[in-house]
C-alpha cells in the first residue's frame, strides 16, 4: 500500500511529498512537532498533544498552520489514507519557507505544515518483556527543552551512542549530576520504599502527555510519586526503572551504563505502571479526533 503525506495543503504521495528548500524548518530547526500514538484507530490523548503544541508555537512566536478543528481533521485524514490502526501520526509545523536571513520573514509568510503517519512503532513484545538498557551522556541541549522544538541534533547524538553502546536509551545529565530525560522519553525511578520518582516540570526536560498520564494513573492506583530530580547514583541504585512516551508507553529498564537494574528483568511496579497505561490506552486515553 502506498503512502501518503500531507504538505501545506495537498495530500501527496509520500515518495514526492517535500518542503521548499529554503524552508526555515530544514535551514534553521526553526519549528516544532508532535508524535501522538494511534490505537485501534483512535488518537491516545490527542487534546494534551495540541494543547503542548500550542504552547510550543507560543512560546516560539509562531502562527498556528490552520485552527485546532481543521488540523484534527487533517491528522485523522492523514492516518485513514495510511491505513494506520496502530502507529503513530506525525506532525511538524516550520516558520514558512522565505530567503535566508536569521530574523522572523514578514508575517504575509505562512507557517509550513507537514504531516505523515505510519504503522507499527511500538516496543517489540521481547522488550518490554526483559526491559531494555539505557547509557548515561552529559545534557548537551539548549536551555529551552520544554519547547518541542524539531532541533534534535543533541538527541540524535545521543541516541546513536547508545546504540553504538548496545542501548535502547541515553539518558541526559545535568552538570550537578542529575539525570534531565532520555533523547526522546521522560526518566522514572522506583526508590527502595517503592516511590516512583520522576524531574519535575521546568525549561530542563519536555512535558511529556506520557509522563502526565502515568502521573495521574499512579496516583489514582494508590502509588506514591514524587517529582524531583534524581542523580545517576541514586538511579543506578533504584530498585527499578522505565521511560515513558507516546512510543515507548512505560517501558522497562533493566540496566543503566554498568550497573544491573531490579536483578535484570522488570520489577513488579514497572509492569503495574505498563499495565495502567495499557488499559488507560484501550479505554480513557482514546480520544476523540473531533471534540467537541
Ligand atoms: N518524543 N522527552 C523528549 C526529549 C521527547 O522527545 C519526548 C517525546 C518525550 C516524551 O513525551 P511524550 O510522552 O509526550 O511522547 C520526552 C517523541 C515521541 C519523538 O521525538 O519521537
Amino acid at each position: 500500500m502506498s503512502r501518503v503525506a500531507y504538505v501545506n495543503g495537498r495530500y501527496l504521495p509520500h515518495a514526492e511529498a517535500a518542503v521548499h528548500v529554503e524552508d526555515r524548518g530544514l535551514q534553521f530547526a526553526d519549528g516544532v512537532y508532535e508524535v501522538i500514538a494511534i490505537v485501534n484507530g483512535r488518537p491516545i490523548d490527542l487534546g494534551g498533544h495540541m494543547t503542548r503544541l500550542a504552547r510550543s508555537l507560543r512560546e516560539l512566536r509562531m502562527a498556528m498552520p490552520m485552527p485546532a478543528r481543521p488540523l484534527r481533521i487533517v491528522l485523522r485524514e492523514v492516518v485513514r489514507r495510511n491505513r494506520v490502526r496502530n502507529g503513530i501520526v506525525y506532525l511538524q509545523v516550520s516558520r514558512g519557507a522565505y530567503k535566508r536571513d536569521h530574523p522572523f520573514p514578514p508575517p504575509s509568510v505562512l507557517p509550513s505544515l507537514v504531516v505523515t503517519a505510519r504503522s507499527g512503532v511500538a516496543p517489540s513484545a521481547s522488550m518490554v518483556e526483559n526491559g531494555v538498557g539505557v547509557v548515561t551522556v552529559a545534557d548537551q541541549r539548549w536551555a529551552r527543552r520544554d519547547i518541542k522544538s524539531v532541533s534534535l541534533l543533541p538527541n540524535v547524538l545521543a541516541k546513536q551512542h547508545a546504540k553504538d553502546m548496545g542501548a535502547y536509551e541515553a539518558w541526559q545529565v545535568d552538570r550537578d549530576g542529575f539525570v534531565t530525560e532520555g533523547t526522546s522519553t521522560n526518566a522514572w525511578i522506583v526508590t527502595q520504599d517503592g516511590t516512583l520518582v520522576t524531574r519535575p516540570l521546568g525549561h530542563d526536560i519536555l512535558a511529556g502527555i506520557t509522563r502526565d498520564a502515568v502521573l495521574r494513573l499512579a496516583r489514582e492506583a494508590g502509588l506514591t510519586v514524587e517529582e524531583r530530580p534524581f542523580t545517576v547514583d541514586e538511579a543506578r541504585a533504584a530498585r527499578e526503572a522505565f521511560i515513558s512516551s507516546t512510543t515507548a508507553a512505560a517501558l522497562p529498564i533493566v540496566r543503566i551504563d554498568d550497573a544491573v537494574i531490579a536483578n535484570g528483568v522488570p520489577g513488579s511496579i514497572t509492569r503495574q505502571v505498563w499495565d495502567l497505561y495499557e488499559g488507560y490506552m484501550a479505554g480513557p486515553g482514546a480520544e476523540d479526533w473531533i471534540d467537541g
